[in-house]
């Protein structure tokens, strides 16, 4: 029998990642060995995100690419997951006939059985609209690293007007808490030092359970206990779900990191009102000020979107003069994209594309500004960093690692010290990193 081989690739959030790491353990399990290169394989999987029209069409062009291979290679499956198969169903067969299998993102552990129907079925569509048995103990296949991603709350009740999300990710889920920390310590016993607990609103954790001691700030006390492990993040925080208690965790917990990725996505509250975002420019604002009184040196980082429907040249400026009130550490943007199913795609209202072209390329020159800003303050000082990698430069080792607030650092050391933390004295800055020496 010929080798059964494959290859994923992966497109969108953290979350997609994650997803993938679990495709690749199950395929592992049965027999499969994956590769780095598709024309090694003879599956072929794409793991797709529709968050923008953007991401969607990249899964396309990625298709035609592999229909080229298909033609070569008839044997070769192609298989298509994730948001965009979520959302589009078997109508991606009318688009992309050579696809064989669509599944999404609530099925990935029915891929065995999917598999098993292709060899005598010409095409397989599976998506359901509730999950199965997301806890089935297949063990994801890790990347080698130092940050392991871990899943803690799936899916989204928010709704924002603009976002795909909640239709491609289903309702919110958390996942019980000792199922987490059974994963954290097999993380542990793995080797890695990192955990990033991953949630579209992994703030809300908990908030669909009836049981008001399952929340963030208590998972991440009973996570701060895991031996072996240096470091715990958690991403992505709801502005509306961020309680004293989460940022009180936060500051004390040891291994817990002083830093929080808010997107407040505009800093027009009547913009905000017409996202159904639930807080005011204000409410965001005084939020803030209140992680920074705890935390002076904490990491934030946002998203904005710019050229919602019906944003005004002077909407737009409150999302610029946000950045004048807060120093953030970076801040992800995107012009505004419609989407198919979400309210806000079919309001008359819409800015012009050339329009949000030029909102966002003013916003981007502003962020690379803050961001610049947001590197001084650590001129001098001398910050804890964990070392995640490393590259020869003119016959030297240079590392390099993150601060306890996410800042990428870069500085000269050794090979072993990969996977430890270094105390590094920051020497000089530049626009995305800080340049140091090992105390
Ligand atoms: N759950 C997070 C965001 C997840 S989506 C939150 O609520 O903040 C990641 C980012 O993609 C969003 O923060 C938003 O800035 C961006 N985004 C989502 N839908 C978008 C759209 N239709 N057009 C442009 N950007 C979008
Ligand atoms: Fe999308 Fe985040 Fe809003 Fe949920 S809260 S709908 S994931 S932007
Ligand atoms: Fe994209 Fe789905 Fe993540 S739409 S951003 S892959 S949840």
């Amino acid at each position: 029998m010929s080798r059964k081989t494959f290859y994923i690739e992966t497109l969108g959030c953290q979350m997609n990642k994650a997803d993938s790491e679990k495709i690749s353990g199950i395929l592992e399990n049965l027999g499969y060995e994956e590769t780095l290169s598709p024309q090694e394989s003879s599956l072929l999987i794409m793991n797709t995100c529709s968050i923008r029209a953007m991401s969607e069409n990249k899964a396309y062009s990625y298709l035609g690419v592999w229909k080229k291979l298909k033609q070569k290679n008839p044997g070769l499956k192609i298989a298509m997951c994730g948001c965009v198969a979520q959302q589009t169903e078997e109508k991606i067969f009318t688009r992309a006939p050579h696809v064989d299998l669509i599944f999404g993102t609530q099925n990935i552990c029915e891929l065995p059985f999917l598999l098993e129907r292709l060899q005598s079925e010409e095409k397989v569509c599976s998506i359901l609209k509730t999950p199965v048995n997301p806890d089935n103990g297949s063990i994801p296949n890790r990347k080698e690293g130092i940050s392991a991603w871990l899943p803690v709350i799936e899916g989204c009740d928010y709704f924002c007007t603009y976002c795909i999300v909640p239709y491609t990710r289903g309702r919110q889920r958390s996942r019980m808490p000792e199922d987490i920390i059974k994963e954290a310590e097999q993380i542990a016993s793995e080797g890695f030092k990192e955990i990033i607990l991953l949630g579209q609103t992994v703030d809300s954790y908990g908030n669909d359970i009836d049981n008001p001691d399952i929340n963030l700030a208590n998972l991440l006390k009973e996570l701060n206990k895991t031996d072996k492990i240096l470091r715990i993040r958690f991403v992505t925080s709801h502005p509306a779900d961020i309680t004293d208690e989460l940022i009180y965790s936060v500051r004390d917990l040891d291994k817990v990191c002083e830093y929080f990725h808010i997107p407040m996505q505009s800093g027009s509250t009547e913009v905000l009102k017409r996202m159904r975002r639930p807080y005011s420019r204000e409410n965001y604002l005084d939020l803030i000020r209140k992680i920074q009184k705890e935390m002076p040196d904490v990491g934030l980082t946002s998203d904005f979107i710019a050229g919602f429907p019906g944003e005004t040249e002077a909407q737009f400026e409150e999302t610029l003069s946000i950045l004048d009130e807060v120093t953030f550490d970076h801040c992800n943007t995107a012009a505004y994209s419609p989407r198919k199913q979400t309210p806000a795609a079919v309001w008359k209202d819409q800015v012009s594309y050339d329009e949000k072209k030029r909102r966002l390329n003013v916003l981007n020159k502003k962020v690379r500004e803050v961001v610049k800003k947001s590197q001084q303050k650590y001129a001098g000082r001398t910050l804890e960093v964990l070392a995640e990698g490393f590259r020869e430069k003119d016959r030297q080792i240079i590392l390099t690692g993150r601060t306890r607030n996410n800042k990428i650092v870069h500085f000269p050391g050794d090979k072993n010290q990969v996977a430890t933390l270094v105390d590094v004295n920051i020497k000089d800055i530049s626009t995305w990193s800080l340049i140091g020496e090992k105390v």
